[in-house]
């Protein structure tokens, strides 16, 4: 293992599924769906690209999704995905890699998908340019790509504020001295979240109760998926818009989740066949256009 990658993603995704229940595969079908404002995935095929727990892919699943492939460069993610399966009874049309969005040769052996869902892993990539273009390179005419990337937070003069390079450091040390991590940032950090709940007026456990309606997930994985995840990149959303519409023009915004904070921006495009806003193919689009 790299040294600067001691946080293995899969680990803390064998943890996060000892809490797993049906409850949070609802709560995931009820996300997927309801950004994409379909109400069901039957008679389509979704890649579930950075897999992780395999949560979403399981959801697909249960969405009456006609193929699922779901593939994740860390092992232990892979096997969190093979025991949904498993739970699904072993399904023929849900097939299951090992492998990376950078590697061209396993991606061209994949085939397109009407879906393709990248929650939260292409910044992760080390090239996350190179990883926005290949997922979407996988999306059928007609089909939807839902990617979701952290987002850029910008300081003076328009560079990246000073917070990405804090939490930069934060991840390189995690990473560089797990212990540190472990026993030392973790509490930190789980204690600065909570003091932040409660300077809201929030009632702490009620919120760490109720944390599972964000996509099903759980506040302990993602505080330690956030100091651990690394490699770290970060994007606005006009760049991740100017991005894919230079790349494939014929890609239109359908919606978008963003935030202001250091959290994650959500995009739907959709591959149409035609474009909607010239002005973007020109690159002197400054707004995400919708349909
Ligand atoms: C934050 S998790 C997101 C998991 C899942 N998509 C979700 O929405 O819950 C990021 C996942 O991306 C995976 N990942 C990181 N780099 C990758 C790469 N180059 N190719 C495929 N998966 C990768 C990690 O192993 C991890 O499981």
């Amino acid at each position: 293992m790299d040294q600067e990658q001691a946080f293995s993603f899969g680990r803390n995704w064998q943890d996060f599924l000892k809490s797993f229940d049906e409850g949070r595969v609802a709560i995931a079908e009820a996300s997927l769906i309801d950004f994409l404002g379909l109400p069901d995935l039957r008679g389509k095929s979704f890649l579930d690209v950075g897999c992780g727990s395999g949560l979403f892919s399981y959801a697909a699943f249960r969405l009456g999704a006609e193929r699922i492939v779901s593939f994740d460069l860390d092992e232990f993610s892979v096997q969190c995905c093979r025991y949904l399966r498993d739970r699904a009874q072993q399904p023929s049309h849900w097939e299951i890699h090992q492998g990376s969005v950078l590697d061209k040769d396993l991606l061209s052996g994949l085939g397109q998908f009407d879906l393709v869902y990248a929650w939260g892993v292409l910044h992760h990539t080390g090239q996350m340019w190179e990883a926005v273009e290949n997922a979407a390179g996988l999306v059928k005419p007609d089909g939807y790509y839902y990617l979701a990337l952290y987002n850029k937070i910008l300081g003076r003069g328009g560079s990246p504020a000073w917070i990405h390079s804090f939490w930069l450091s934060v991840k390189r040390l995690y990473n560089t001295h797990p212990a540190v991590g472990m026993y030392v940032l973790e509490p930190l950090a789980m204690g600065a979240y909570l003091a932040m709940v409660l300077a809201r007026g929030e009632n702490p456990v009620t919120h760490l109760k109720d944390y599972r309606t964000n996509r099903g997930m759980s506040w302990r994985t993602d505080a330690r998926d956030w100091m651990g995840g690394y490699p770290y990149e970060f994007a606005t959303v006009e760049e991740v818009f100017t991005f894919v519409r230079g790349k494939f023009p014929d890609f239109n915004l359908l919606n978008i989740k963003v935030t202001s904070g250091r959290g994650l921006n959500w995009y739907l495009f959709r591959r149409t066949g035609h474009s909607y806003c010239e002005g973007a193919d020109r690159g002197d689009t400054k707004s995400p256009s919708r349909e």
